[in-house]
């Protein structure tokens, strides 16, 4: 099938992923590329608390064991459109991505799937990569997490799974960081897309509006929408969001509130 399913791995964790994932299918749903995202991190699941639907009680863990089927699981986010299978926060032990594989290939629908994914080596990331057609690898341009990068790359080669590029984010151009040439030579893979550090995004974490939507001029959603049009091939158009319908005032009303105006 001509579908893309793109994983959001990295070695560290905070480094960006679930900000990523959530704002890569607002882009995808904004410009009518259909995509699903799934909350593969079952653990420390943050796709729903990224976009304020966290209140459902099934989630990727019941589709995992068989109890539910994923279209049950899909949950519309009515301002984004981005339809998504979050993991419960009702679980508190790790629940196995096994049968993940299955589950991606058993739903026909959707263009494009995107899933986010716990940091680190695991087998569940693992499991992540193998139910994936293509990966991105998301770092900050510090020593640690570009160690830990190198480590998830050589992983993905052992399972042959393609990395589409490297996303450096958090970037506040300031000398003690690694140089994006250098960045490249340590993971022997190329960057796709440069994040600056942007107090936007976790502004709008909490106000639970993926920051492209919310503050789509922002430098970080500029680098944002450049990463959604290179991982679709630019297959998508720049998205036109907020200032019409009643979500667009509401967004207008919460950034007058905040000063952002
Ligand atoms: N470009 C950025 N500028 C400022 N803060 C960021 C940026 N990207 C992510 N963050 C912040 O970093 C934290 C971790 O982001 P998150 O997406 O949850 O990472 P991960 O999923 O890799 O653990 C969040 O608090 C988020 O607000
Ligand atoms: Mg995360």
């Amino acid at each position: 099938m001509d579908r893309q399913t793109i994983g959001i791995i990295s070695g560290k964790g905070g480094v960006g992923k679930s900000t990523i994932a959530v704002n890569l299918a607002t882009i995808f749903a904004s410009s009518d590329y259909d995509n699903l995202l799934i909350d593969g991190d079952t653990s420390n699941p943050s796709v729903g608390l990224h976009l304020g639907v966290w209140q459902h009680s099934n989630g990727l863990q019941d589709v995992l064991a068989g109890k539910i089927s994923p279209e049950e699981a899909v949950v519309l986010h009515p301002a984004t459109g981005i339809r998504v299978i979050p993991s419960s926060l009702n679980y508190k032990r790790e629940v196995s991505m096994k049968n993940l594989s299955k589950v991606v290939e058993g739903i026909k629908t959707y263009k494009c799937i995107i899933i986010d994914s716990p940091p680190g080596l695991s087998e569940e990331v693992e499991n992540i990569m193998k139910a994936c057609s293509e990966l991105v690898v998301v770092t900050t341009p510090d020593v640690p997490s570009v160690t830990s990068a190198t480590k998830i790359i050589d992983l993905a080669e052992t399972h042959r799974v393609g990395v589409a590029g490297l996303v450096v984010n958090r970037i506040l151009n300031k000398k003690y960081e690694l140089h994006m040439q250098e960045i490249e030579s340590l993971c022997n893979a190329r960057i796709i897309a440069k994040i600056p550090e942007d107090s936007r995004v976790p502004e709008s974490i909490a106000v639970k509006i993926p920051i492209t939507m919310y503050h789509p001029n922002s430098p970080a959603s500029i680098a944002l929408n450049q990463l959604a049009r290179e991982l679709s091939g630019r297959r998508i158009s720049q998205p036109q969001y907020a200032g019409v319908g009643i979500f667009g005032r509401f967004i207008n009303f919460v950034k007058r509130v905040l000063g952002r105006v």
